[in-house]
């Protein structure tokens, strides 16, 4: 069991590069390269590969090169992710990229942005007790109900205010190891898509009655707010 490890809150990086053309021309939500919607039910388990930057917010941090979390562009300077990914932080060294289709290389030619971590900001009621793939997948998870997740056959209690549970209680698709602050979202009617959650923690991956936990993206939104108009 890891459950312990890790009980997430959110962490904002100052994100100081020039956006993607993809990004700035398409409005907040929407892009440009619509993304795949047929689904075949790996870090993500039981996923398919994303279409190449379909998914334009689609962030990573890196450090020397090495993938180690995924995140999220929510305005042009900062990304969201997972708190416990501030572990592997090294202001002025970790990199966060954007654009990107493989996990583990520069995609040459395509337009990647490369930037600089500056500072990063974690919610106070982070507490951290201790503690793959090579392309960006996609996978889609049913938000099972905390009633479900937080009872003696799943997470026995564990599940706390600001995260909730994605997944199947059959296991089989799941995110894991490396999609740690990569994005849940929920598409409106309206087309665009809404950032709702973090990959966050989860006891193993795609296990039977072990879904993914969420930072609950909602929970947060004034702090974020509140963040990004101070700086
Ligand atoms: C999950 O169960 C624990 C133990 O009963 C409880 O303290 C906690 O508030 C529950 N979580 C939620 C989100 O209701």
């Amino acid at each position: 069991m890891s459950i312990n490890d890790v009980i997430v809150l959110i962490t904002v990086v100052t994100f100081t590069l020039a956006l993607s053309t993809t990004v700035v021309t398409a409005s907040c939500g929407v892009q440009a390269i619509p993304p795949s919607t047929s689904l075949p039910g790996t870090a993500i388990v039981g996923g398919a590969p994303a279409t190449p930057h379909s998914w334009p917010w689609a962030a990573q941090l890196k450090f020397q090169g090495n993938h180690y979390c995924a995140a999220t562009l929510i305005h042009p300077k900062w990304v969201v992710t997972a708190a416990h990914c501030t572990q592997e932080i090294w202001v002025g060294f970790s990199k966060v990229h954007l654009g990107s289709h493989s996990r583990d290389q520069i995609d040459v030619g395509k337009e990647v942005q490369i930037g600089q971590i500056k500072t990063y900001l974690i919610h106070m009621k982070y507490t951290y007790t201790s503690v793959d793939d090579t392309v960006l997948n996609q996978v889609v998870v049913p938000v099972i109900g905390v009633n479900v997740c937080n009872s003696t056959q799943m997470y026995d209690g564990y599940i706390k205010d600001g995260m909730f549970c994605a997944g199947y209680a059959e296991g089989g698709k799941d995110a894991c190891q490396g999609d740690s602050g990569g994005p849940y979202q929920v598409a409106r009617s309206d087309g665009s898509w809404e950032l709702y959650g973090l990959v966050s923690w989860g006891d193993g991956c795609a296990e039977p009655n072990r879904p993914g936990i969420y930072t609950h993206i909602p929970t947060y939104v004034d702090w974020i707010n509140d963040v990004i108009a101070s700086t």
